[in-house]
């Protein structure tokens, strides 16, 4: 029904992925494929929602309505059988506030924080700036996958008073089972610690997986979780900032809207709560085509890599449009990798070390974009002398 081959120009509009290339590459023609936006056009069910509500040319204050409420706890429901109620939802501009506000709310300075590497880079960032202490609980890639180091979290969660999550994972794909994140919540119990799930990727699962929102597996652990949500990765619309934090726990709700509301971040904007509604009411079909599209995109980098790139290999995709590519056959260093990558590929991608600990050798490549692009990118990347 959507068309995901057509190509849309984004140049001068001041897309951080395209027009900030020069500034991060030292070359402003690499094939972007880096930030965690997507190139295929934002829905026109959403799009059309937005001209709607512009055209009403009063853009005052506005607060969420019942049904933005309604409409998003039935998407939670459909989507991740969680039934959850609008008491618990508190609004969150972006997640990476949310996260920075979670780790304010429930630890003081010197406080132990676990994070699991390689992560979504921010998340040290959240403990770094906060002055918290880093609880690193690296995954293990085995077989072209990443398992949690259970072990090394039971001993890490007696120092910690919470742990950040991505669920599904963004950098290494992975959409955790029902049995690793029971794993996962029966420590941070027996441990009193807090978790901080980030489900910004918790639409973007590919066929034949299903994300589970930790808090929906128990009241337990419904209790000691913060779950974070957001349109934006899902329907492309990052740059409006609407964000759903769902916390059960009444008193662990009130300390974190407290940081919120210690800077005023208490209103969202009305582009955005429109956008994010008709996403949430008319997205489930636009949603499973997308996904279907990404894995084609997954499956031609899988295939070219076996027959064209040999060295190369990618960590098994279960969810995200982003591919954790294994350069470390190469037996060249990161900066080599990187410089080859720009200069001689002219192709964009994140380099793996942003990620913390067991990033070396790996670089992310977003793949949501048309699979003509995806081609391209293979193409300049066979063209390099590895
Ligand atoms: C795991 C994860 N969390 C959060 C974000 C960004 O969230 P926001 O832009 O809403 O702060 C990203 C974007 O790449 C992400 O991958």
């Amino acid at each position: 029904m959507f068309d995901f081959d057509k190509i849309i120009d984004r140049e001068g509009t001041d897309s951080v992925k395209w027009d900030l290339r020069k500034n991060v590459f030292g070359n402003a023609n690499v094939l972007p494929m880096w930030v965690a936006d997507m190139d295929f056009e934002t829905p026109e069910f959403v799009t059309k929602a937005v001209i709607e509500r512009a055209k009403h040319a009063v853009y005052g204050y506005s607060f969420f309505s019942d049904r933005y409420f309604e409409t998003l706890i039935a998407w939670l429901k459909r989507r991740h059988n969680w039934e959850v109620e609008k008491d618990w939802i508190v609004f969150s501009p972006g997640i990476v506030t949310a996260v920075k506000a979670a780790v304010l709310a429930y630890s003081a300075e010197g406080d132990g924080v676990i994070v699991q590497p390689p992560v979504y880079f921010p998340f040290f960032d959240a403990i770094k700036i906060n002055k918290r202490k880093q609880l690193t609980n690296q995954l293990l890639y085995l077989d072209q996958t990443y398992k949690i180091d259970f072990e090394d979290l039971a001993k890490k969660a007696k120092q910690a008073k919470m742990i950040l999550i991505s669920s599904p994972h963004n950098p290494v794909s992975r959409c955790w089972t029902k049995e690793e994140l029971l794993l996962l919540g029966e420590i941070c119990i027996k441990n009193e610690v807090i978790i901080i799930s980030d489900e910004i990727h918790a639409d973007l699962i590919l066929p034949g997986y299903k994300h589970i929102p930790i808090a929906s597996l128990s009241d337990e652990l419904a209790e000691i979780t913060v779950t974070c949500m957001a349109p934006s990765k899902t329907f492309n619309v990052a740059g409006l900032f609407n964000s759903s934090i769902i916390i059960k726990n009444s008193k662990l709700r009130e300390r974190f809207v407290n940081v919120l509301k210690s800077l005023h971040l208490v209103h969202s904007n009305i582009f955005a709560m429109t956008a994010s509604e008709a996403a949430y009411a008319e997205g489930d079909q636009w949603v499973d085509e997308m996904m279907t599209y990404v894995k084609g995109n997954f499956d031609l980098l899988e295939r070219y890599f076996k027959t064209e790139l040999p060295f190369l290999s990618l960590a098994k995709p279960e969810a995200t449009y982003l591919a954790w590519i294994d350069f470390s056959k190469t037996g060249l260093s990161n900066k080599k990798i990187r410089k080859m990558l720009v200069d001689e590929a002219g192709l964009g991608l994140s380099p793996g070390t942003v990620f913390g600990e067991g990033g070396s050798g790996f670089m992310r490549m977003n793949v949501g974009c048309p699979r003509s692009v995806v081609k391209e990118a293979l193409e300049k990347l066979s063209s390099v002398s590895w």
